[in-house]
């Protein structure tokens, strides 16, 4: 690939904490084109979340580069640089919904009224007008994951990281998200790299699969999903689409190796 926005190359990330040695990615090679959307796959404990805390900056890999824009950028020079959404939601609950979404505009520096401004511009795309003064616990699971996506996209970066935000959701509320996604995406013209356990989600939103293996995290697989945009919901069931996810689903039940389900 010519151009990557964003790139791993042989990746390795050993935690030591309290006398234990942890691997948890090994060797990774992934890489992000300018308006992709890649999927990021594998068994939990793999190292997904690490992976996109080191593509944020908040951790330091213990081998292998970071590219982004083609430099080679490292640990805190990455801080601030992709937008990241963390696998917790992490909406403060004694800020109203208006103002979690504008957090990410006031660490940088964009005044409290400028940001309001410029989040309520997006409100009604992310279905949240009418509740801009209510509570995070006022809201449904659904609608807490897109204020929190809100407040990613309102970060202004090219590059989005979101790490499983629709794990928590019942899957009708999700399939309904994933279109949403798929839109907003389109409209926004925004590069995203995308955490899931969930074999159509990765398929159906995606222009490329990576496939991990269980820890340490080794890519096992990488899969193009050559199937044409924009896609409406039933590809799901179309032939190509469960081809792919068989293929998909054997390279999970590989890496979760012997006598347990994928
Ligand atoms: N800060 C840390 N210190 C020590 N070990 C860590 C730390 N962060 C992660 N680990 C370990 O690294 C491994 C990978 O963790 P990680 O959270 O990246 O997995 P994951 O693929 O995101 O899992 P899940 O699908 O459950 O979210 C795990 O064994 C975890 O315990
Ligand atoms: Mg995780």
């Amino acid at each position: 690939m010519g151009s990557a926005k964003l790139e791993a190359r042989g990746l390795g990330k050993r935690f030591k904490t309290r006398g234990q040695v942890v691997d948890a990615l090994l060797g990774v090679d992934l890489s992000l084109g300018d308006r992709e959307f890649v999927s990021v796959i594998g068994p939990s404990g793999c190292g997904k979340s690490t992976l996109f805390n080191i593509f944020a900056g908040l951790e330091t890999p213990t081998s292998g580069d970071v590219l982004l824009d083609g430099r080679t950028t490292v640990g805190a020079d990455l801080l601030g640089r992709v937008g990241y959404m963390p696998q917790q939601d992490l909406l403060m609950p004694w800020r109203n919904i208006l103002d979690n979404t504008i957090l990410g505009l006031e660490v940088a520096g964009v005044s409290k009224r400028v940001a309001r401004e410029r989040a309520l511009d997006l409100f009604p795309l992310f279905g949240l007008s009418g509740f801009e003064k209510r509570y995070p616990d006022d809201l449904s699971g659904g609608m807490r994951q897109r204020a929190a996506l809100l407040r990613t996209f309102l970060a202004g970066r090219d590059v989005i990281l979101l790490d499983e935000p629709f794990g928590a959701l019942d899957s009708l509320t999700r399939a309904g998200m994933q279109q949403w996604l798929l839109r907003i995406w389109e409209e926004h013209r925004k590069t995203i790299l995308f955490v899931t356990h969930d074999v159509d989600e990765a398929l159906y939103l995606s222009d490329r699969v990576y496939a991990m293996s269980k820890r340490p995290g080794r890519v096992t697989q990488i899969l193009e999903v050559d199937i044409p945009r924009p896609r409406a919901y039933d590809v799901i069931t179309s032939e190509p689409f469960i081809e792919m996810k068989q293929v998909l689903l054997e390279q999970l039940r590989l890496a979760h190796g012997p006598g347990k389900a994928a």
